[in-house]
């Protein structure tokens, strides 16, 4: 579907070769859509949690942050309606022994549905594919809370980080004394029993979310959720995404959530097609009422002068870490031939890049050279995320510092050694210009801090 380079496949072999994921408990067989990240991995994760809370909390006075627990009283997805309502309808293929999700065995959008027998068709297609009646199955995982296996109660590893933000809408109301509209902010990580083929990174077990919930009076509601779609669309245009790779899909009526009185997903075009990025979705005032209920605690907005009170709407933006990460990496990903040499280039914006920039002295066994790098790495380090390399040619350093996405290389060579300036080369027009080595710290400081837009064409 897609006319880039990019295909899943690279993306997990690049993920792998140069430590951002890995497959989880590799060494026993691995588990399936479960992995683990290394150094780049974090870093890069990192930076897209960072980017997220500087739109949504630190440059804007209506929202403040939270963190709740995993493990909430079993009762709060009672009332949810989470044990009773998020499942998915399944089949079993008694033939290939794989399970499909019921509603998308029918919908050509969902290329990932391969039936397990080669050659590979669509579950159903062949007269050997022999398929169970759908059956509904909880997406929750059950674990127990308590020493003793009798005494015990069953609580649930949280499926979403929104449930804590409403839970904890009275504490919040009070102490950040804000009248509605405002919003609670979330970072964490998510737990869901999928048993459908993941696709590397996009869909797994464990996952970190980032949720606002936004509070509203009720007759501003749809006002705010257009407000929100277009905000949300608009955070992944600035860190980089191609607008042509990004697309809002309002939810018809048959697919909303159980809560939802609307909901549209930014959507991007994934090697496995267009696929939900984030959803925003007006709850309404489904989740306060439900916890009101069961709880017995007003979960209403009461201003303490006028004695006004009413109970807020909400709208949702959710976004997967992990998922807008790996939106991040494919949109990145290039292939180019410079001087006849392949190269691959994660042409990540400098926010997000893992490193920022790489000091390299051109002969690494240089001693004069590698002094001054060294100190200049020593500066810099203090600053932002830089990393040192002297081991090998030039070349080859500068191909690796590309496919992890370092936007800048700063080279000491034989001139610094003679009028103390370096060059900072472009990850992605490849050109250098020369600075003294005392502007560094600033020009990588403006750099960083300059507008950017993806070289990659549309
Ligand atoms: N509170 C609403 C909610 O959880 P959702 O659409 O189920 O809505 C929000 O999840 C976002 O979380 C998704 O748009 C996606 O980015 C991410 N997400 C959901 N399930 C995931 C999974 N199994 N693995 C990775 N990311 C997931």
């Amino acid at each position: 579907m897609s006319t880039d380079a990019v295909t899943m496949d690279k993306i997990v072999s690049l993920s792998k070769r140069r430590g951002f994921v890995f497959p989880s408990s590799e060494i026993y067989g691995g588990l399936g859509s479960s992995y683990d990240y290394g150094h780049y991995g974090v870093l890069l994760k990192d930076n897209v949690k960072a980017r997220w809370l500087e739109a949504m909390v630190r440059e804007r006075d209506d929202i403040v942050a939270l963190d709740s627990s995993i493990i909430l009283h079993p009762r709060v997805w009672e009332a949810s309606g989470h044990v009773s309502g998020f499942s998915d309808p399944l089949v079993d293929c008694r033939t290939c022994k794989q399970r499909f999700r019921a509603d998308h065995l029918a919908d050509p959008e969902h290329e990932e549905m391969r039936c397990g027998k080669r050659p590979s068709k669509r579950p159903g297609e062949t007269p050997d594919c022999d398929l169970t009646e759908p059956r509904q199955f909880n997406l929750m995982f059950q674990t127990r809370v308590g020493a003793l296996e009798e005494t015990g109660v069953d609580v649930y590893l949280r499926p979403e980080t929104a449930q804590g933000i409403f839970i904890n809408f009275k504490n919040v109301a009070q102490i950040a004394r804000r009248k509605p509209p405002f919003g609670i902010a979330q970072v964490g990580k998510a737990f869901r029993n999928e048993i459908t083929p993941g696709n590397f990174i996009f869909r797994t077990l464990e996952f970190e979310q980032m949720e606002m919930e936004y509070f509203v009076p009720p007759d501003e509601a749809e006002e705010w959720y257009r407000y929100w779609v277009d905000e949300r669309y608009r955070w992944h245009l600035r860190y980089g995404v191609r607008e042509s790779h990004l697309r809002v899909r309002p939810h018809e009526a048959d697919e909303l959530s159980h809560y939802s009185s609307g909901t549209s997903d930014i959507e991007y075009l994934f090697p496995i097609g267009w696929s939900e990025l984030e959803g925003i979705a007006n709850r309404g005032a489904f989740d306060l009422t439900q916890h009101t209920e069961a709880s017995g605690t007003k979960l209403e907005w009461v201003d303490a002068g006028t004695g006004e009170r009413f109970l807020p709407h909400v709208i949702e933006p959710a976004l997967g870490v992990n998922r807008s990460m790996l939106t991040f990496m494919v949109d990145a990903y290039d292939e180019e031939v410079v001087g006849e040499r392949e190269r691959t280039v994660l042409r990540l914006h400098p926010q997000l890049a893992p490193v920022k920039a790489a000091v390299l002295p051109l002969i690494g066994k240089d001693t004069a050279m590698v002094e001054k790098a060294r100190a200049l790495y020593e500066e810099l380090r203090r600053h932002v995320s830089v990393e040192y390399d002297d081991n090998g040619a030039i070349g080859r350093r500068y191909r690796r510092q590309d496919e992890i996405g370092t936007p800048f290389g700063l080279t000491i060579d034989e001139q610094t050694l003679e009028d103390d300036t370096i060059t900072v080369r472009d990850r992605d027009s490849l050109e250098q210009e020369r600075i003294s080595i005392g502007g560094a710290r600033t020009k990588v400081a403006e750099l960083l801090a300059d507008d950017w837009k993806t070289p990659k064409a549309s």
